[in-house]
């Protein structure tokens, strides 16, 4: 295996040489995979362009690692441990030799229907083995996977299909989430009724009820999967083919299609996890995150998968039927790793301790967390009640578009510091620059988080839009690419991450545009024109707070409209998006050229208006006045 760090002194030595020899330092990493064909160059790259290359002309498919590589040493391990939703159904399990077999299965499925390499497949499910199936069956073949979020309203999931140009939808009947059940293969109904490009639509029956089934298009699970053999070679691919597409949120109204690559990701994915969970042979692994965000890609499928490992899935809600549930789930499977998202760790901390008596949890050895700033409070608690003092716990950062962690501790190696994700991994450079483009060496510095040189994991383009992708990254600060976030170094060289500088909020953990949600605000009929904020939430980290222009409230008067707004948002994104509070106001804060001062009511938002700085730019200043005298929050 690829060089696993476990002393302070060892991370030290592999980050130097990661940084004075890249190529060598990750060409050494990609060695213990299984490579159809070997690469000519580690690494060729351009971030002016921008052009990022990853083992050059090498050959592989990444099941292969997954599966082929490993089958004599742990075909017979289970791969999958399936928690339902109701702790009253029946688990499921897969060990790695059965796993292949379905997802052979699957893949030849999707053959016969003729998807081939280099098609797109979008996979709008629930959290059954089956969404995991169906992502390593389309790896298999080369078809590239966009998995959208099982959250998404109708109208999201058809810009995704149409963006994505998608000719297959995999789907269930229905999915569960506590006591709900969700109606998905209607809200698949509902997307595509305009779109001609999909012609098949495959739903898994989640539940025994039956749902309509359109002539010729629809199929059910069980009929696509008959007759098909449990082998299926694999689609044998360049490393630079994209393996996958995945929608996430950005400055502007339109969600952007990151793409990954087969060959860097595959290194990426798999060298990460190993080093920071430093997950053993016969450790269990238990990852909270939803298939539909990046790290269900990367730390519930590929990374542990690749390495062998033994992963809990959980279908449900953390807190159903009890805030014990997790917990529960720990003890079951004896979970030795647990990585969740901090808004999960505040909305159980503010539950009580209670939910923690009689729980097993003394197999676990290390919690991670994604997603967003971890607090203090919620650290210690994790730490404390949850770890018992004993395990570490990774605050990890990283995005969508880095494809796997960035800086974090490695597990019982890097000493933490509470709300610190701590030092780069190696092969990471990350750079402070401050808003003039001044790079802040040293310690005790601020700025906003570029990265300098490449990594084999970074995305690689935007779908259909390789411009955007040059603009969003790696424009602001020329020869770098560019986060999105703050972030602080402090004295002892280690990083705190501040949250993002743009207009992309952390709402439970879930990246959300804020113009994305002002689009969807404005489609109501009533609305002149709105502006969304994040604000500080107990529990979400973020919560969403929209300034509404609305002149006229119709029947039902401010309730109605608020109400009526929420649904739209509910509509057009889905219940992730929708925002906390709404507040009516007469006009939006505007300087004289007519752009809306964010920055106002980001403060009036976090209920401190003491000092708005220079506010003479504005075109109506009194309108400050009224928001402030009209707001939700204690100013
Ligand atoms: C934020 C999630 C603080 C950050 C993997 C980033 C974090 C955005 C952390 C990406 C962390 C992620 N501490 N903030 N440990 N991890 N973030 O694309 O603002 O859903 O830019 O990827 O989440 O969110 P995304």
């Amino acid at each position: 295996m690829f060089n696993k760090i476990n002393t302070l002194g060892g991370y030290f030595h592999e980050y130097q040489k990661s940084v004075s020899e890249p190529e060598k330092f990750w060409a050494q990493q990609a060695d213990s995979f299984y490579w159809r064909q070997r690469w000519t160059h580690v690494t060729q790259w351009d971030f002016e362009k921008p052009t990022i290359n990853w083992f050059c002309n090498a050959k592989l498919n990444i099941t292969e690692n997954i599966f082929e590589k490993n089958l004599y040493t742990h075909g017979e391990q289970i791969a999958i441990d399936w928690e339902p939703n109701d702790p009253n159904e029946a688990s499921r399990q897969y060990t790695y030799q059965e796993l292949l077999s379905v997802v052979n299965q699957t893949a030849n499925a999707l053959k016969r229907e003729g998807i081939k390499k280099g098609d797109t497949v979008i996979l709008y499910m629930p959290m059954v083995p089956e969404l995991v199936i169906a992502v390593l069956a389309c790896a298999r073949i080369g078809a590239i996977h966009s998995v959208v979020f099982a959250g998404f309203s109708a109208q999201a999931l058809a810009d995704r299909v149409r963006d994505a140009e998608a000719k297959i939808v995999l789907t269930a009947n229905f999915g569960y989430r506590a006591e709900k059940t969700i109606a998905l293969k209607q809200i698949v109904d509902e997307a595509l009724e305009k779109s001609d490009l999909v012609q098949r639509v495959v739903v898994y029956q989640r539940t025994q009820k039956e749902v309509p089934l359109k002539k010729d298009r629809d199929i059910l699970w069980d009929e696509f999967l008959a007759d098909t053999s449990t082998d299926c070679p694999a689609e044998i691919l360049d490393s630079e083919d994209p393996l996958f597409i995945l929608y996430t949120s950005g400055s502007t109204g339109q969600p952007k299609g990151i793409v990954h690559s087969t060959g860097g990701y595959m290194v990426y994915s798999a060298y990460t996890f190993a080093n920071v969970f430093q997950y053993q042979d016969g450790d269990v692994y238990f990852c909270t995150a939803d298939v539909g965000w990046i790290t269900g890609h990367s730390y519930l499928v590929y990374g542990p998968l690749l390495n062998g490992a033994h992963i809990v899935m959980y279908e449900g809600v953390p807190s159903w039927p009890d805030s014990g549930r997790m917990w529960d789930i720990v003890g079951k499977y004896q979970v030795t790793h647990f990585y969740t998202a901090p808004t999960l760790i505040r909305a159980l901390l503010t539950m009580g301790n209670e939910y923690l008596e009689g729980k097993a949890l003394s197999s676990l050895k290390v919690i991670g967390t994604v997603g967003e700033p971890i607090n203090e409070d919620a650290w210690h608690w994790v730490h404390d009640h949850i770890g018992q003092n004993r395990c570490p716990v990774v605050d990890t950062w990283w995005q969508t578009e880095t494809g796997g962690v960035m800086i974090a501790p490695i597990a019982g190696v890097t000493p933490t510091k509470p709300s610190f994700a701590t030092l780069p991994l190696p092969g990471i450079q990350p750079v402070i620059i401050d808003n003039d483009g001044q790079e802040q060496r040293g310690n005790s510095v601020e700025g906003n988080l570029c990265i300098r040189y490449p990594w084999p994991g970074m995305a690689r383009s935007i779908w259909g839009d390789h411009e955007r992708f040059k603009q969003t990254y790696f424009s602001q600060f020329e020869h770098y690419y560019f986060s999105g976030d703050g972030v602080r170094r402090d004295e002892d060289g280690y990083y705190r991450i501040l949250g993002r500088v743009d207009d992309v909020i952390n709402v439970s953990g879930h990246r959300l545009g804020t113009a994305e949600i002002e689009n969807a605000i404005n489609e109501h009929p009533l609305v002149n024109e709105s502006a969304v904020v994040g604000y500080p939430h107990p529990i979400k980290g973020q919560g969403i707070y929209a300034f509404v222009v609305c002149p006229q409230t119709s029947t039902g008067g401010e309730a109605g409209i608020k109400q009526s707004i929420e649904q739209g948002v509910n509509k057009l994104i889905g219940p992730i998006a929708r925002p906390d509070l709404i507040q009516l106001v007469p006009n939006l804060p505007k300087t004289r050229s007519g752009k809306i001062m964010r920055r106002i009511l980001r403060q009036i938002a976090a209920g401190d208006a003491t000092s708005l700085g220079d506010i003479s730019t504005l075109l109506d200043e009194q309108i400050v006045d009224i928001i402030i005298n009209e707001a939700l929050v204690d100013v």
